[in-house]
């Protein structure tokens, strides 16, 4: 099957080779020779003649021209591949020529057919020259200096474009001017003519220089793109009124002007000639966009209009921004694209109700009104658009999507997009709000459009370079909770489609309360040791002491008060109360000691701030060594006053304590 096809496609590659490559032999025929006399003044010209040399050979050609008078001369020149020239002398005026061209190379010659003409007839007429025109309607007028005769017989044509075309468009057989029917308003166009003069082989002119031409301008035909800035309102009086300016085929003219006319609630109507021959004023104009300067507050309804020296565009109307219409909900996307945006959204799920198009605006984030800012209108039915122009990098915009109705616009959506995303900032602020003993509470401030360098998708905290937490964009803080007692280490980053940005970090130490009780049962048991041991010295012992003479009693009396006024009214605070459970609790119920410690009633509290004094005696060793700056920072600074305050005293106090429990402690039962 698959060899017959070998020889068919060599078969295809030698007829390729053989059309394509240069054959040797002898060159193609030429053409047969095209002779005129170019037009010159007063003297005789040499005659020139022209042919096509046909395939462009590859191998060095010559070319020359022959040619036979009747009256015997007989001639030869070389010329080029494409032309020759026959010199004045070697011909005489009104004669008949036959004229040839040959073409030979290394393996051979090759004759055109011949050419035959009276030299009488081949003279050029002169090239006319266009002297003016028209404008309105739009005809040009030009001149040819025919010989001798009478130069009523000339025949011409004429061809035409608007300047920023390609192709001619061409007319023939016009005498003397041309008129130019219905051409484009306000339009260059660029003109040539060439003509014969009168004669049996009449030849034509060389084609005249190009002459340029303005049509008239017309009215306007076309309405004003009339649209406003209202920031991220929609009050009126934020509004900076816009239009687009028309470009000069719709404008059909030099535009003069625009007629703002305003229309106020109360009846008053406001009709304001802005003239553009006098800049600044009421309307700036930009970058092909125009904002109307006064304030539209209290207006009701403005429209705008064009005028050229020919008449006026018809008034467009602003359609004003309103907010209380019911609007469907839309799903609205805008996709990054190259330098572009492209916006979609879905059909409203029924037809909003005379609505007439749609206006997808964008703006710049943190730009002042107009700046930044541009729209495109929509036709109904369509549900998407690309956004081009010149988008900035990593920068922020505000795409929304508009119903345009007769008069009125209201917003359907709107959503923030990047031309390009990059990679975000720093997070800022990023600090401690919250601290308790196994839960914190972690704020940060946002990153505002103007800053992020794209989308924000989310926070991303890391906890202990272990645990990842994605916050959503639209938060701020986060809650850890379950966090086991000692340092922690936690780094914050925003995320965009770039990627993520630079970290930051936050350290912080937890104390766990749960760790507490993990001590504190070992600690009753080995206190309640301490007073079997005591009981049993006691019994051996005599001599009972007074326990108002205690030290300890006189130290935490001292202690108490000076800690519970600082919490409690001097009135609540009752030194007695205190001792006794300091000293009896352990003995009459133990177990019961840290439900009842632990109870948040105002009462007992002072009862906890000991307890918790008395713990960290406990595990005073390894506490103070994690006690690092970053904790004693963070705190509370009404606790570590209260903590604080105490600790030094009562750790002596504790010393003192056992030694006292252990000699004196009395037996009350
Ligand atoms: C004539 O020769 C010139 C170079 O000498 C070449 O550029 C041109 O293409 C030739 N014209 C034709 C029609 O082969
Ligand atoms: C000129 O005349 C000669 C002799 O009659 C003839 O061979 C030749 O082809 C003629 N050439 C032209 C260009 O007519
Ligand atoms: C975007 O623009 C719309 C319409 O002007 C506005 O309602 C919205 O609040 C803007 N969004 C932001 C984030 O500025
Ligand atoms: C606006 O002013 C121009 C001259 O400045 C005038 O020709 C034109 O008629 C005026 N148009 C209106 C509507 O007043
Ligand atoms: C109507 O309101 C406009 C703007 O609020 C004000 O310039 C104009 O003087 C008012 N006209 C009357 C008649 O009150
Ligand atoms: C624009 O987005 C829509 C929806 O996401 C998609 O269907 C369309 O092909 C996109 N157009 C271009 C040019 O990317
Ligand atoms: C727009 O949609 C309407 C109704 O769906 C239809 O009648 C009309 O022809 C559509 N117009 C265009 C331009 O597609
Ligand atoms: C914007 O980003 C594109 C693509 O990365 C880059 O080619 C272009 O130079 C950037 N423009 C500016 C102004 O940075
Ligand atoms: C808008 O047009 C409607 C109908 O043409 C009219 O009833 C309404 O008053 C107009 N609203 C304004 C603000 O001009
Ligand atoms: C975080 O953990 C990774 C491996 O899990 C390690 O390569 C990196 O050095 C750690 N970073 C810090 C700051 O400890
Ligand atoms: C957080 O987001 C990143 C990317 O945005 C993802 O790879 C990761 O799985 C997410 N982690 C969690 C816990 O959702
Ligand atoms: C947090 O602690 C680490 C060591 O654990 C230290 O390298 C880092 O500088 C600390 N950061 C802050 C913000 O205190």
């Amino acid at each position: 099957m698959a060899w017959p096809r070998v020889p068919c496609l060599l078969l295809i590659l030698l007829l390729l080779l053989h059309t394509c490559l240069p054959q040797p032999g002898p060159p193609s025929p030429p053409s047969a020779p095209q002779c005129h006399i170019p037009y010159t003044e007063g003297r005789q010209a040499d005659i020139h003649c022209f042919w096509d040399p046909g395939q462009n050979p590859q191998i060095p050609t010559s070319y020359s021209l022959h040619w036979n008078s009747t009256e015997g001369i007989s001639s030869v020149v070389e010329g080029t591949n494409v032309s020759g020239v026959i010199p004045r002398e070697l011909y005489t005026s009104y004669s008949d020529l036959t004229v040839l061209v040959k073409a030979a190379n290394q393996h051979g010659s090759a004759t055109s057919t011949m050419a035959a003409f009276n030299t009488g007839d081949i003279k050029k007429p002169p090239t006319p020259e266009i002297t003016h025109h028209c404008p309105q309607p739009l005809e040009i007028y030009w001149i040819v200096q025919c010989e001798d005769q009478g130069s009523s017989d000339q025949l011409c044509e004429v061809q035409y474009r608007p300047q920023d075309q390609q192709g001619w468009t061409q007319e023939e057989d016009i005498l003397r001017s041309f008129l130019l029917l219905t051409p484009r308003p306000y339009t260059v166009y660029e003109f040539q003519v060439r003509c014969a003069c009168e004669g049996p082989q009449a030849l034509m002119s060389d084609w005249s220089s190009v002459y340029k031409a303005w049509s008239s301008e017309s009215a306007p035909v076309k309405a004003l793109d009339v649209w406003s800035d209202c920031g991220v309102t929609s009050e009126l009086s934020q509004c900076a009124l816009m239009w687009k300016e028309m470009p000069t085929w719709l404008a059909q003219g030099k535009v003069l002007g625009y007629v703002v006319t305003l229309s106020y609630s109360n009846g008053t109507v406001a009709v304001v000639n802005v003239s553009m021959s006098k800049p600044g004023g009421l309307c700036v104009c930009q970058e092909k966009r125009c904002r109307f300067t006064p304030s539209l507050w209290g207006v009701s309804s403005v429209d705008v209009s064009v005028y050229n020296s020919q008449g006026a565009s018809k008034p467009a109307p602003l359609a004003l921004p309103t907010s209380g219409l019911q609007v469907p909900e839309l799903s609205f996307t805008v996709n990054q694209d190259i330098l572009s945006l492209n916006v979609s959204w879905s059909l409203p799920p029924q037809p909003i109700e005379n609505m007439h198009e749609y206006v997808v605006q964008y703006k710049q984030v943190g730009l002042p009104p107009t700046q930044g800012f541009d729209w495109i209108i929509v036709h109904q039915n369509h549900t998407s658009v690309i956004l081009r122009g010149g988008f900035e990098n990593h920068t922020a915009y505000n795409v929304s999507l508009f119903a345009v109705f007769i008069n009125s616009s209201c917003l359907l959506a709107s959503a923030i997009s990047y031309s390009l995303h990059g990679l975000p900032p720093k997070v800022t602020e990023f600090k401690v709000q919250h601290i308790s003993d196994s839960q914190v509470t972690l704020s940060w401030q946002h990153i505002s459009l103007t800053q992020s360098k794209g989308l924000i998708l989310c926070y991303q905290l890391v906890l202990n370079n272990v645990t990842v937490y994605n916050v959503s964009r639209d938060q701020n803080s986060l809650h850890l909770s379950g966090l086991t007692s000692g340092h922690h280490q936690v780094w914050i980053r925003a995320e965009t489609k770039a990627g993520l940005g630079p970290s930051e970090t936050i350290n912080f130490s937890t104390e766990n309360s749960h760790g507490f009780l993990k001590y504190l049962v070992p600690g009753i048991i080995a206190g309640m040791l301490l007073l079997i041991i005591i009981i049993v010295q006691m019994k051996n012992c005599a001599k009972v002491p007074d326990p108002s003479n205690s030290k300890l009693l006189q130290q935490m009396k001292l202690q108490f008060n000076s800690s519970l006024t600082a919490i409690f009214s001097p009135l609540e605070s009752n030194p007695k109360i205190s001792e006794l459970e300091v000293v009896e609790n352990p003995f009459w119920d133990a177990n019961a000691c840290p439900r009842k410690r632990s109870s948040p009633d105002g009462q007992t509290e002072g009862v906890v701030g000991e307890e918790r004094t008395h713990i960290r005696t406990d595990e005073e060793a390894e506490k103070e060594e994690d006690a690092d700056e970053g904790y004693s920072k963070i705190i509370d600074t009404d606790e570590e006053e209260r903590d604080g305050g105490e600790s030094g005293s009562l750790l002596e106090d504790d010393q003192f304590v056992s030694d006292y429990e252990k000699h004196f402690m009395p037996v009350v039962v």
